[in-house]
């Protein structure tokens, strides 16, 4: 399995800087969304399509034998080992012309990601993690924040058209209560590597699909992240909560959200 991986890795960590290329090529100008809506404020815009038809054939050509998911095309392969695509993270905001995006692959083995290689081209960031081996941003190693107090924290709260406002309003409002900052950005892919980086203390999301969030799990469980069972929970079929915290504030969010914690 080791070689298998290592060669999965090294792979994976091209076609993820390939695809980011061709996405920041493709990026719309500044100014009003450019793309197509698939529902009430929910962006696709072409490169999300060429960006997955791109990694999937790059996948398929080295290796035939692995499944693939991902999220746009609906294209999907059964394999034990599974790659899971978000072609582009933070569609609304590349839509927009903004910076905050990024490309993200996860490699699963039977329900667990064990890769997780994530570029965001314009802020020249590529973040990479393997299972027990480590989680780097540009090569350098990543831990979480050591901050205990909320009223220095920072907390993500990520919205999209799934939430229902009165519950964010009701989560924003306890957040905020106990002092910490909040933040919601649009990209749940990158806040939960903000999380993983300590450049925040914690994200939740009432609601976030298993593409946003496969290759962020394996960079938050080895910068040393408490996360909140998401696969379990039914991550890996449908829009499920998550949390993800710095240790110090991991209790003090799980009680607010009512979400038990892995470790
Ligand atoms: C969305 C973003 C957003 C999050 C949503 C995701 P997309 O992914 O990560 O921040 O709130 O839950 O669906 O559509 O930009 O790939």
């Amino acid at each position: 399995m080791s070689n298998e991986l290592d060669r999965r890795f090294k792979a994976a960590k091209y076609i993820v800087h390939k695809a980011a290329e061709i996405a920041l090529e493709l990026r719309p100008s500044p100014g009003g969304p450019q793309g197509s809506l698939k529902h009430v404020q929910d962006w696709v815009t072409a490169a999300d399509g060429k960006i997955e038809s791109f990694i999937s054939q790059e996948i398929k050509n080295l290796f035939p034998e692995d499944g693939f998911q991902g999220e746009e095309k609906g294209e999907t392969r059964t394999g034990s080992l599974q790659w899971v695509v978000d072609p582009i993270d933070g569609t609304s905001n590349y839509a927009r012309g903004r910076d905050r995006w990024c490309v993200s692959l996860a490699l699963m083995h039977n329900d667990e990601p064990l890769l997780g290689i994530i570029e965001a081209p314009c802020t020249q960031e590529f973040y990479t993690a393997r299972l027990g081996h480590g989680a780097f941003l540009n090569n350098a190693p990543i831990s979480v924040s050591d901050v205990k107090d909320p009223k220095i924290s920072m907390i993500e709260l990520g919205w999209s058209h799934v939430s229902v406002k009165e519950e964010f309003l009701y989560y924003a409002d306890k957040i905020l209560s106990t002092g910490a900052m909040i933040r919601t950005i649009g990209s749940g892919t990158l806040s939960l590597v903000d999380v993983a980086t300590g450049r925040l203390d914690g994200h939740f999301e009432m609601k976030i699909n298993l593409w946003d969030v496969a290759a962020a799990l394996v960079l938050l469980k080895e910068a040393g992240a408490v996360v909140s069972p998401f696969l379990k929970t039914g991550g890996l079929y449908k829009p499920t909560p998550i949390l993800a915290s710095s240790p110090g504030l991991a209790k003090l969010l799980s009680d607010i959200t009512h979400l038990p914690l892995d470790g």
